[in-house]
């Protein structure tokens, strides 16, 4: 089983970045718990970060036929970007969506999640942490399929 890791912008900024939202550890250090999980849950991932909405897009449309899964935090993008829905029902990958922190409970222009309606489920609010329960909630459902 194959998953893709999907990391949106500013989120290489990891550990310098807001950290009373975002904590201290780095992207380096989020992609390493990341691998560590998947190692243990026997997958495979590949973790991409870009600044770029298309970048993110290419990145979708290239996992067509190559990966079973996709666990994406879009960043700010989950607020604005349609076009990351629309890849995501076009490749009809199931799609896990979290977040670091809990954008629902901060500005309200955070509260709406386009990507949402095409994701399997959504995991926010519990800091890195929340990827490995992404991860595990993919694994499981690709395994139910
Ligand atoms: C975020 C929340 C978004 O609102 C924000 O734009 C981010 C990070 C999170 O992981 O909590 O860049 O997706």
């Amino acid at each position: 089983m194959h998953i893709l890791v999907l990391n949106g912008p500013n989120l290489n900024m990891l550990g310098i970045r807001e950290p009373e939202h975002y904590g201290t550890q780095t992207l380096a250090d989020l992609i390493a718990m990341i691998e560590a999980e998947a190692q243990r849950l026997g997958v495979t991932v590949e973790c991409y970060q870009s600044n770029h909405e298309g970048d993110l897009v290419d990145k979708i449309q290239a996992a067509y036929g190559k990966a079973d899964g996709i666990l994406i935090n879009p960043a700010a993008y989950t607020h604005t970007s349609v076009a990351l829905l629309d890849a995501v029902k076009a490749v009809q990958i199931p799609t896990v969506e979290v977040h670091i922190s809990d954008p629902d409970t901060r500005d309200e222009f955070r509260k709406i999640s386009y990507i949402r309606q095409a994701c399997i489920a959504t995991v926010k609010g519990k800091g890195f942490p929340g990827y490995l329960e992404g991860l595990q909630i993919l694994v499981q459902h690709i395994k139910n399929a």
